[in-house]
């Protein structure tokens, strides 16, 4: 009888070690949830969306590329991957960062077997020569096809394993397809694999492919009732002229809004091409499908330009929707997600386990009634269980060169950024818009409290359950007890450390020590 036990044990050993399920990543860059983002993507929704989980509150870590990315890799942070901002200096793909890079959740899969690839947009840094040049091939990968430096539709170089190819005229979404569909071909079902395919669309500037030119044509941005909005209660970057915006600004708003659409359509038909070959290949009942990006975008709200690097939901929420093996069908899910979770997600699927180090946490993918499952749409209603202080923080940069000479500010070029007449030299960013934010949901609450770091000591807070649009700054209408919550809970987000102290900051000794 031991001995038939036993049997059994190590016989289910061996099976679940074959039955690894493959995963593939979709990371788009600069792709909102709030504005519409998702509505050109009409095979994203047929594919993942229908066949898998929508979840409808996601967030990043940071509203900017690089520490976005940095966090969704490694399950940090970004004061614990310390890559502050989108330049070599300030550790976009810097010394700390090559020594993280060896604790991705890519690097712990490659270790325990699994075949891993690569292409499209990295850290915007990747592949410089001061970064190092192309020649690197990040540990982890075992299929490398890195972009080197920050997105762009044509003339680009990619790192194919080390070896630097320059391209003109091939569209790169396009080239992301072919070398995922190639590299699909090559799979098979005896060694599991990882795929992280980051195309640069929608971000600027905004190059469809050219059958996409004009599809839609009749689309404009979205007049929520914050665009163009004018406001005297947010921090001193939004309430720089001019504002509102000049109505003359307003058709270029349009015609961005309108081109990241139109440049998101090759990327819908990537996700479609994928789910064949995948299927085609038998692959696809092993196979998750993750399709998110690496940071929203606004386009005109409160008399902003657009750009990210804010702290609002448009800035901050991303999309999320996951197909795979377990994963609920045709449902949608509430509970507050951080990009910092997909790391140790994705580890827990692959039966690893994530280490402590990494600061987000796994998602729970249970549903209520598994009937229900196969016949309705289900919605998951968030309980207390899944409340959660979620830590955003953004580091404001300064950038002398990018604040045009026509403009008035140039008093103090190297606090601002990226300040031009076309943008009616509305600035997009201070040194002072440097912030860090918690994002507070749970069953009956829906708040956002943002403390900056400027000589005001300039707070901002929103009931998003009676605000959604966040037009009234309400610091002044609550509660000091209340404030002074969010303000211990903020301090003590901003030094924590791995998953247990990341996820219940009040049980750090340093509070009552
Ligand atoms: C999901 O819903 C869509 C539209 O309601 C339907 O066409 C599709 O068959 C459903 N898929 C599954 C797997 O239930
Ligand atoms: C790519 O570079 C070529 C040669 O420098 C130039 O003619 C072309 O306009 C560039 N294409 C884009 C889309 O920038
Ligand atoms: C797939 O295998 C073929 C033949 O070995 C090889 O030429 C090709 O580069 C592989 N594709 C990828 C993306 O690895
Ligand atoms: C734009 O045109 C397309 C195709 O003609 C149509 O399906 C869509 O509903 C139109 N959208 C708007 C906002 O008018
Ligand atoms: C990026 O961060 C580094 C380190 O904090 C800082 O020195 C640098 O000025 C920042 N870059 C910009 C453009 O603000
Ligand atoms: C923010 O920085 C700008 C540019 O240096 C400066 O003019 C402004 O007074 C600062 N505001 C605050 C509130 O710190």
């Amino acid at each position: 009888m031991l001995k038939y036990l036993l049997f059994v044990f190590l016989f289910t050993q061996v099976s679940c070690q074959e039955k690894r399920p493959n995963f593939v990543v979709i990371l788009t860059d600069d792709q909102d949830d709030v504005l519409g983002g998702m509505d050109p993507m009409k095979n994203v929704r047929r594919f993942i969306g229908n066949e898998g989980t929508t979840f409808t509150n996601s967030y990043v870590t940071s509203p900017i590329c690089c520490p976005s990315r940095a966090s969704l890799l490694t399950g940090l942070h970004v004061h614990n991957h310390m890559t502050w901002n989108n330049s070599l200096h300030g550790g976009c793909y810097g010394r700390t960062w090559r020594k993280l890079e060896a604790r991705t959740f890519a690097k712990a899969l490659r270790d325990s077997g699994y075949n891993t690839f690569y292409a499209g947009k990295y850290l915007n840094e990747y592949g410089t020569p001061s970064a190092g040049g192309p020649e690197q091939v990040p540990p982890g990968w075992s299929e490398w096809h890195g972009l080197v430096g920050n997105s762009v539709y044509y003339n680009y170089t990619i790192s194919n394993n080390g070896v630097p190819t320059y391209s003109t005229d091939l569209y790169l979404t396009d080239i992301i397809r072919d070398l995922s569909l190639s590299y699909i071909e090559n799979q098979t079902e005896a060694q599991p694999f990882l795929m992280l395919l980051a195309p640069p669309a929608p971000h600027q500037p905004f190059t469809p492919a050219p059958r996409h030119q004009g599809a839609f044509s009749n689309v404009s941005a979205p007049r929520h009732p914050n665009f163009n909005l004018a406001v005297t209660d947010k921090h001193w970057l939004i309430t720089m002229p001019p504002s509102p915006l000049p109505d003359s600004m307003l058709p270029e708003l349009d015609r961005v809004y309108r081109s990241r659409w139109e440049s998101l359509l090759a990327v819908d038909e990537l996700v479609a091409d994928v789910v064949e070959a995948l299927d085609s290949s038998a692959l696809l009942p092993d196979t998750y499908l993750i399709y998110t990006s690496d940071n929203g975008y606004h386009i005109g709200q409160f008399s902003q330009v657009y750009d990210k690097r804010q702290p609002y939901e448009t800035d901050i929420k991303v999309p999320l929707l996951i197909r795979g093996p377990t994963i609920p069908k045709n449902a949608t899910d509430n509970q507050p997600i951080l990009n910092i979770d997909l790391a140790p997600t994705i580890m827990t699927l692959a039966g690893l386990n994530a280490p402590q180090s990494m600061d987000g946490r796994s998602i729970k993918f249970n549903v209520k009634d598994d009937l229900d499952r196969k016949t309705h749409r289900i919605e998951i209603v968030g309980n207390e269980e899944t409340e959660r202080n979620m830590l955003v923080e953004y580091y404001g940069e300064g950038r002398d060169g990018t604040v045009d000479e026509n403009c008035p500010w140039k008093y103090d070029s190297d606090n601002l950024a990226q300040c031009y007449p076309q943008y009616n030299c509305k600035c997009q960013d201070a040194r002072n818009n440097t912030y860090a934010c918690l994002r507070h949901i749970a069953k009956r609450i829906n708040m956002k409290y943002c403390s900056f770091a400027d000589s005001t000591d300039f707070i901002e807070m929103y009931d998003l359950s009676r605000d959604p649009y966040e037009l009234t700054n309400v610091i002044n209408q609550v509660l000091p007890s209340v404030k002074h919550w969010y303000k211990l809970i903020l301090s003590q987000m901003l030094t924590c450390k791995g998953f247990r102290n990341c996820d219940n900051p009040l049980e750090n000794p340093k509070v009552y020590g």
